[in-house]
C-alpha cells in the first residue's frame, strides 16, 4: 500500500516521477504528491493533492520546474484522513528534508509526544511526519543525512520503507527498507527507486531489490548499500526484469481488469508450455533436487494466503488431497500468523501471493520457517520479498496485474497449483500413469477453452444488464467450485460495492435459504461434477421459492439451461480443472455490473492492490 518513486539523474525529474506514480497508483489513490529540488534553487518544490493522481497532474499543469532530483508518492491512508496536508512527501520541521514513506511507524504517537515536548510543531496527523522530524532532529546533530537516518530508524518501530533527500545535498537520494518493498533501477548517469518494477520499466530493466535493513545511498553515478543487519557495506546482485512494458498498459481496453481477463488464455498457455515438458512430465525449473526430495517426504501441507489467493489455495488443497493423497489445510494468512499452528519439519507450507508482498502472508512465511516447515511460495512478482524469503519459489508468470481486482493472477495461481498437485502425485506415486496422462492432455486444452469462453462472453452482458441495480447476490458452488463461488462474490463486492456472499451449496438449507426471494439473484456454479445432481436439487429449491437463478454449467446441459433464468456454458473438462473456466464468466459479470454502476473498476474505493500493512 502506498507507492514510492525517486529519481536522480539528467532527465527532467517531474515527468519521471509522474509517469512512475501512474504505474504505482494501483497501490493507493487517496492522495498523490511530489517533492523535488529545482535546479540551482535552495528551496524544495512540493506539490500534493488529495485524491487520484489526475488531480495532482491537473495542479502541476500550471508549473514549470526544472529539477533532476525528486521523490513522489501515491497514498493509501493509514494514519490521518486522505487530505492534502496528510499527503506525502512530508518536510521536516527545519525545512531541510523531504521524505516519502510506505508502511506504518508503530510507535509514532510516543515519538510525536517526545518531539512535541522539544517544541516541534506538526502539520499533519501522519506517522510519516514523525519519521521526517525524527530524522530531522538527528540531522541537526550530525552533518550526514545517512547517519541521521541510521540513528532514526533504530528508534522507529514497525514495518516500512522510506525514500528521502535533503536540500543541502542535491546529489543524493537515501532509501531505507524494512519489510516494505523497494527496488532500485540502474541507469546510465541516472538511477531510480520505486516500490515496484513496473514504474522503472520505461527506463531500465536492470534492478536491485533491496533487502530488509538495507540503507541505500543513490547518486546519479552510483548506488552504495549499507546493511544495518551486518553493519557493513554490501554488494547486492542486480537482476534483469523481462516483463514487457506494453503489458503494464491498457492497450486500447477501457480498463486494466478487462484487458487482464482477456490475457488469460495467453497466460495459461505460457504456464503450461513452461511446466509441461515434451515427454508430458511436469517440471518446475526453480525447485532444487533437495526440495523435490522434501516434497516426496512431507506429511502435511498448509496453503496460506489472502483474498483471491486464498480461494486459489482452497482449490489447490482439494487437488493435493485428491491426487497427492496428503492431508492439506487452507488458512487465511492473518488467522494463521496469530494461531498456534503445530508445524514441524514434516510440513510443507505453500504461500500463495500475486504481489509477493502481502504483510500477513509474509509474516506467515516467517512463522512457518521459524517452526522448521519447508516453505514454497507461489508468486507472480519476480524478486518480491516472499519469493526471495521462501525456501523455494514457483512463479506464476501472469505478467503485471494492475487492476486491483485479481483476474489473470488467479487463474495463473489455479493452473500452477493444479500442476503442483499432479506433480506431487507423480513423484509420490499416488496417481496411475494413465490418469496422469489424461489430466495433462486435458489441462493442455484449457487455454483454448478459456479463449472460447471469452469469445462468447458478450452473451452474458444482458444478464448483467438485467441485474446491475440489485444490491444483494448469493453465489453457490460445491467441491472445487465452492471456492469459485467465494471468488465470484469477492469480485462483485470489491468492484461494484454490491453485497455478495459466497456459500457452499450444501449449506444453503442451514441458513442462507432464508434469503431466497424474487429479488436476490443466486449465481449457481453447476458445471459437470459427481455432485451435479445435488446442485440441481439446490437449484430446484431456489426456484420453488421464487428465486432468480443464474447458472454457470457445462455445455449441452439442457436440463440446467431450462431451469435457469440465465445460463452461461463452459466447455466440458475434468472437474478439478473446471474452476479455471467457471470463474471467467463471474469475472465478466462483476466487471459489467461495476461498469453499469459507474464504479471505478481498476481502483475501487478503500482498496489497494498490494496490502503491505496488516
Ligand atoms: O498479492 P496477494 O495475492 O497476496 O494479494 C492478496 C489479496 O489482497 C488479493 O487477492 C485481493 O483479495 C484482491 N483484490 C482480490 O481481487
Amino acid at each position: 500500500m502506498c507507492g514510492i518513486i525517486g529519481y536522480i539523474g539528467y532527465r527532467d525529474a517531474i515527468p519521471v516521477l509522474v509517469n512512475g506514480l501512474e504505474k504505482l497508483e494501483y497501490r493507493g489513490y487517496d492522495s498523490a504528491g511530489i517533492a523535488c529540488l529545482p535546479h540551482q534553487k535552495e528551496r524544495f518544490f512540493v506539490i500534493k493533492e488529495k485524491g487520484k493522481l489526475s488531480a495532482l497532474k491537473e495542479k502541476l499543469g500550471d508549473f514549470s520546474v526544472e529539477a533532476h532530483l525528486g521523490i513522489g508518492h501515491t497514498r493509501w491512508a493509514t494514519h490521518g484522513e486522505p487530505s492534502r496536508v496528510n499527503a506525502h512527501p512530508h518536510i521536516d520541521a527545519a525545512g531541510k528534508i523531504a521524505l516519502v514513506h510506505n508502511g506504518i511507524i508503530e510507535n509514532y504517537a510516543t515519538l510525536k509526544n517526545i518531539l512535541q515536548k522539544k517544541g516541534m510543531r506538526f502539520l499533519s496527523q501522519t506517522d510519516t511526519e514523525v519519521g521526517a522530524n525524527l530524522i530531522g532532529l538527528h540531522y541537526h546533530k550530525t552533518p550526514k543525512l545517512f547517519d541521521a537516518v541510521q540513528r532514526a530508524v533504530s528508534e522507529l518501530h514497525g514495518f516500512f520503507s522510506l525514500v528521502l533527500f535533503t536540500k543541502e545535498d542535491p546529489e543524493t537520494l537515501i532509501a531505507y527498507k524494512r519489510s516494505n518493498p523497494l527496488v532500485i533501477g540502474l541507469g546510465q548517469r541516472e538511477n531510480f527507486i520505486a516500490s515496484d518494477v513496473t514504474a522503472l520499466l520505461p527506463y531500465t530493466r536492470e534492478v536491485i531489490y533491496l533487502e530488509d535493513e538495507d540503507l541505500a545511498v543513490i547518486t546519479a553515478k552510483e548506488v552504495s548499500i549499507y546493511s544495518l543487519k551486518t553493519r557493513s557495506w554490501v554488494k547486492r546482485r542486480s537482476s534483469t526484469v523481462n516483463w514487457d512494458v506494453a503489458q503494464a498498459q491498457k492497450q486500447g481496453f477501457p480498463h486494466f481488469m478487462l484487458k487482464e481477463m482477456y490475457e488469460q488464455p495467453d497466460v495459461l498457455k505460457t504456464i503450461l508450455n513452461k511446466r509441461i515438458q515434451k515427454n508430458g512430465e511436469i517440471f518446475f525449473d526453480t525447485l532444487s533436487k533437495k526440495f523435490q526430495t522434501q516434497l516426496k517426504n512431507i506429511e502435511r501441507v498448509s496453503m496460506i494466503s489472502c483474498g483471491t489467493a486464498y480461494h486459489a489455495g482452497l482449490v489447490g488443497s482439494i487437488a493435493i488431497e485428491k491426487y497427492a493423497k496428503i492431508s492439506c489445510r487452507t488458512q487465511v494468512s492473518s488467522e494463521f500468523r496469530y494461531g498456534d499452528s503445530l508445524l514441524n519439519k514434516k510440513d510443507l507450507v505453500v504461500l500463495i501471493t500475486q504481489s509477493g508482498e502481502t504483510a500477513d502472508t509474509l509474516a506467515a512465511l516467517r512463522e512457518a520457517k521459524a517452526k522448521g516447515a519447508a516453505t514454497l511460495a507461489i508468486v507472480n512478482v519476480v524478486g518480491s520479498t516472499i519469493a526471495r524469503e521462501a525456501d523455494a519459489v514457483i512463479y506464476t508468470h501472469a505478467g503485471p496485474e494492475i487492476g486491483v481486482a485479481s483476474t489473470k493472477a488467479y487463474t495463473a495461481q489455479l493452473a500452477t497449483l493444479l500442476l503442483l498437485a499432479f506433480y506431487m502425485a507423480k513423484i509420490r506415486r499416488t496417481i496411475a500413469d494413465a490418469d496422469f496422462k489424461k489430466l495433462i492432455k486435458e489441462i493442455k486444452k484449457i487455454p483454448q477453452h478459456c479463449a472460447k469462453i471469452l469469445k462468447e462472453i458478450k452473451k452474458f452482458e444482458t444478464c448483467a444488464q438485467k441485474h446491475y441495480t440489485r444490491r444483494n447476490f448469493l453465489y453457490l458452488g460445491r467441491g472445487c467450485n465452492y471456492p469459485t463461488a467465494l471468488e465470484g462474490a469477492l469480485k462483485l463486492k470489491e468492484i461494484s460495492y454490491a453485497h455478495a456472499h459466497g456459500y457452499a451449496a450444501g449449506e444453503m438449507k442451514h441458513g442462507p435459504i432464508a434469503l431466497i426471494d424474487h429479488e436476490q439473484p443466486v449465481i449457481c456454479i453447476a458445471s459437470n461434477s459427481f455432485t451435479i445432481d445435488k446442485m440441481i436439487s439446490n437449484i430446484q429449491e431456489i426456484r420453488a421459492r421464487d428465486g432468480i437463478v443464474i447458472a454457470i454449467g457445462t455445455e449441452g446441459h439442457r436440463e440446467l439451461e431450462k431451469m435457469a433464468d440465465d445460463f452461461f456454458s463452459v466447455p466440458a473438462v475434468p472437474e478439478i480443472l473446471s474452476p479455471i473456466l467457471t470463474v471467467i464468466p463471474l469475472q465478466f459479470f462483476a466487471y459489467k455490473i461495476a461498469v453499469l454502476n459507474g464504479r471505478d473498476v481498476d481502483q475501487p474505493r478503500n482498496l489497494a492492490k498490494s496490502v503491505t500493512v496488516e
